[in-house]
């Protein structure tokens, strides 16, 4: 076991509790879900168990704060948002940590991407409290009487009660992309972390309240996918449902928000292909495919799980690739020196090893990994597999862990096909300088982000999101409002 600091340890041996119209409360049923350190396959804590009882709860909740929250003044909002960023900074080690014991990522990653990238996304959010704006415009109306001028404006209202799903790869911040832009609208929020993953978003909602958001703008329910999760998206109570997981859970809520007209932002899987045109510079080309797949132990929803290599220059890419891959450390994420920790649960390395046995079935080669490489804790190698043909299910399927196939393609036109070759459509990335065919193959690619060059080139500013069975809605960017918010049309005849 680690030694996570003292602060840490006394946090993880209370009994845990969830955050509900401003107080700290178990599970109606009583019941509690085990929390797992991924590294150790060991027991940390014990957090509720929450279910539709606990859900209504919080929604009616949400929806007593709302009435007043939503005429809170915005710049209120701003301020409370960047207290929020800064209690995080603040504390942002025993973040770090936690999210490490709970999730398996390396420390360094949890400290310099996740918690780090959530302060950023919070500031970033604050700001676009201030920035809600309507338009004035002048309709013609030829039926209103012609002593009358118009007066024709919209407004931007809060959607409502947002109910939050998140997975479990990216908890901290996962949970700070759904609360920011809520709160910043002037929304109140329950939010449902992942089972496998809900330490982080308590911890978080203990800040919430400390920086003073007033009770029951945020709500916390721990429990299970198919209990708080499922009773929290076919609630009547919400107005929003924001989603971030797999495809065949997305489709589930999204047909029970349509029930109810909810309005829903559905964030899913990937399938993101890497191309490394002819001229690429194959070394920068290989060392950004590997980062692009074993970054968070291919547990990203992002990840450059398809590699599309020129012909000519396949066998040397996977020899340096896979010389990537053996150069990580994998390790309990505490470890100094990490690079690759555990995946989240025994489930999901089970997952990713049957989808190397199905690699191995339909005549892929192991160039790399291939196995769990560690007798405890929830490990898989970093995996290069070679030689299947597009329609296996390894090129077809999200595995979602440390493992890519690498194919080839001889022109621009197959690569598209290719690329495009896919269910989903999430984000691509290119390696190449040359600009024509960059610019012709942009347009080309069914995916909601690409990138040149880089892979994973995230960012607030940026709208985020997937074409075809990668979801419906954008995050970040002005998509944050858009999604946020209602407009309303308002005319006087005066
Ligand atoms: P999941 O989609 O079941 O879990 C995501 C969230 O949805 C969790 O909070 C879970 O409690 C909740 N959920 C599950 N069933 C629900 C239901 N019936 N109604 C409402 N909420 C529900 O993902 P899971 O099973 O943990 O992982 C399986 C695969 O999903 C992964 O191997 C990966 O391929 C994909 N995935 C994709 C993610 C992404 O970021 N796009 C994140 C997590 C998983
Ligand atoms: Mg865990």
């Amino acid at each position: 076991m680690p030694l996570p600091s003292t602060t840490i340890q006394q946090w993880l041996d209370r009994t845990h509790a969830m955050f509900i119209g401003g107080e700290w409360l178990p599970a109606r049923s009583g019941k509690t879900l085990e929390v797992f350190n991924p590294a150790t396959a060991e027991v940390i804590c014990q957090v509720p168990a929450g279910d539709a009882d606990d859900i209504d709860r919080a929604v009616t909740s949400a929806r007593t704060a709302f009435r007043e929250w939503r005429h809170s003044r915005p710049s209120r909002r701003e301020k409370l948002l960047l207290d929020l960023a800064d209690a995080l900074e603040e504390r942002a080690d025993e973040f770090a940590m936690l999210e490490t014991l709970d999730n398996g990522k390396p420390l360094t990653f949890s400290r310099h991407m996740d918690v780090a990238l959530a302060i950023d996304f919070l500031r970033y959010t604050a700001g676009w409290a201030t920035k809600i704006e309507g338009r004035s415009m002048t309709p013609s109306m030829p039926y209103a009487p012609s002593d009358k001028q118009i007066v024709a404006y919209t407004r931007r209202e809060p959607v409502g009660v947002v109910g939050a799903i998140i997975p479990w790869n990216f908890p901290l911040l996962m949970a700070s992309w759904k609360i920011a832009p809520a709160l910043a609208a002037g929304c109140s929020v329950v939010l449902k972390p992942a089972e496998d993953t809900p330490l982080t978003a308590l911890l978080l909602a203990e800040l919430v309240e400390s920086v003073g958001f007033p009770a029951g703008t945020l709500n916390v329910v721990t429990g299970l996918g198919h209990e708080a999760g499922a009773a929290l998206a076919a609630h009547p109570g919400i107005n929003k449902v924001a989603f971030t997981g797999s495809t065949p859970v997305g489709k589930m809520i999204g047909k029970a928000a349509m029930e109810n007209m909810t309005r829903t932002t559905l964030e899913l899987g990937g399938k993101s292909p890497v191309m490394v045109l002819a001229d690429a510079d194959i070394e920068a080309a290989a060392a950004g495919a590997a980062q692009a797949i074993f970054f968070n132990q291919g547990q990203v929803c992002t990840a450059g799980s398809r590699i599309y290599v020129h012909e000519a220059a396949h066998d040397a890419f996977v020899a340096k690739l896979a010389e990537h891959a053996k150069g990580l450390t994998m390790a309990p994420g505490w470890e100094e020196g990490a690079t690759l920790g555990p995946l989240v649960s025994a489930k999901q390395q089970q997952r990713v090893l049957d989808y190397i046995g199905y690699a191995r079935e339909e005549g892929g080669q192991i160039a790399t990994g291939g196995g769990a490489g560690r007798d405890t804790g929830f490990f898989v190698e970093p995996t290069v597999i070679t030689g299947l043909a597009q329609n296996s299910r390894c090129v077809q399927e999200e595995i979602f862990g440390p493992v890519v196939v690498v194919q080839t393609f001889r022109d621009l036109d197959e690569l598209v096909t290719l690329a495009n070759d896919s269910p989903y459509g999430l984000a691509a990335s290119l390696w190449s300088n040359d600009l024509s065919a960059i610019h012709r193959l942009i347009p080309e690619i069914d995916a909601g982000s690409v990138w040149v060059n880089g892979h994973n080139l995230l960012d607030p500013s940026m709208p985020f999101g997937g074409f075809k069975q990668s979801g419906i809605g954008r995050e970040m960017g002005d998509s944050l409002i858009e999604h946020y918010t209602e407009q309303k049309s308002v005319v006087m005849l005066v």
